[in-house]
């Protein structure tokens, strides 16, 4: 291995899940617009990008989600919050957006490149509403772990929190009646010198532990 790899795997070992964010420290724009592209070109199953993200810039809001998130610091001292939330394909319009930007951009009848999506929605109609918003759900981790990894690389501060209770936060942002419901949320910014889990060494089980080669 080269020494930029070494430096890579580095970057990945020294993120750590941040409690304590400096609230002085804000994201410059172009972090934030980077950001928010590498949520956008997260790959998700189908291309259907089946969440939202809310980007929770008003302190009243974030101090309303800090409560319904056991108090978490992370929510309020962190620079940036996103919350992700997913909803059923059958009832939002990703599909046909997916389908018209597919016909637009690749110049492909409608007809043709709706054809695609019309067989995932047959094949989704089979399987109940719960199914289908966990299979939605399961694509917002996909943007948490790229997330996560940009931001280590960037050498900025990150914390993924499913600690909350989502109906509030459904409540709070209004999420029900667009039939969304939140899923999981990431702060990023930069840790505090307070933050004691800086210091804590890493757990993780060997890699022959965890990986069988078969
Ligand atoms: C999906 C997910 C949800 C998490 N939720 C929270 C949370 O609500 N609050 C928190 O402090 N840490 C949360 N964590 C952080 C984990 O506890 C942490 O990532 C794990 O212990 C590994 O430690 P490390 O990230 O520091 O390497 C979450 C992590 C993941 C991946």
């Amino acid at each position: 291995m080269d020494n930029s790899v070494y430096a890579d795997i580095e970057k990945l070992r020294s993120r750590y899940a941040t409690k304590q964010f400096d609230p002085e420290f804000q994201l410059s724009a172009e972090d934030e617009a980077e950001i928010l592209e590498v949520l956008n070109l997260t790959p998700t199953s189908m291309g259907v990008q089946p969440y939202h993200a809310f980007l929770i810039k008003d302190p009243a809001i974030r101090a309303q989600l800090q409560q319904a998130a056991n108090h978490q610091m992370q929510v309020t001292s962190s620079s940036l919050f996103i919350v992700l939330a997913a909803g059923d394909v059958l009832e939002q319009s990703w599909t046909r957006r997916y389908s018209e930007m597919v016909a637009s951009k690749r110049n492909i009848e409608p007809e043709r490149a709706d054809a695609y999506m019309n067989g995932f929605r047959a094949k989704m109609s089979l399987q109940s509403e719960a199914y289908r918003m966990e299979w939605s759900a399961r694509q917002t981790y996909i943007a948490l772990g790229n997330l996560l990894t940009f931001c280590a690389f960037k050498e900025l501060d990150s914390c993924p929190m499913e600690g909350f209770v989502p109906e509030k936060f459904d409540e709070i942002l209004a999420l029900k009646e667009r039939g969304l419901k939140s899923i999981v949320a990431i702060a990023i910014g930069k840790r505090s010198q307070n933050d004691k889990n800086q210091f804590l060494a890493k757990i993780r089980r060997p890699i022959n532990e965890l990986i069988e080669i078969v």
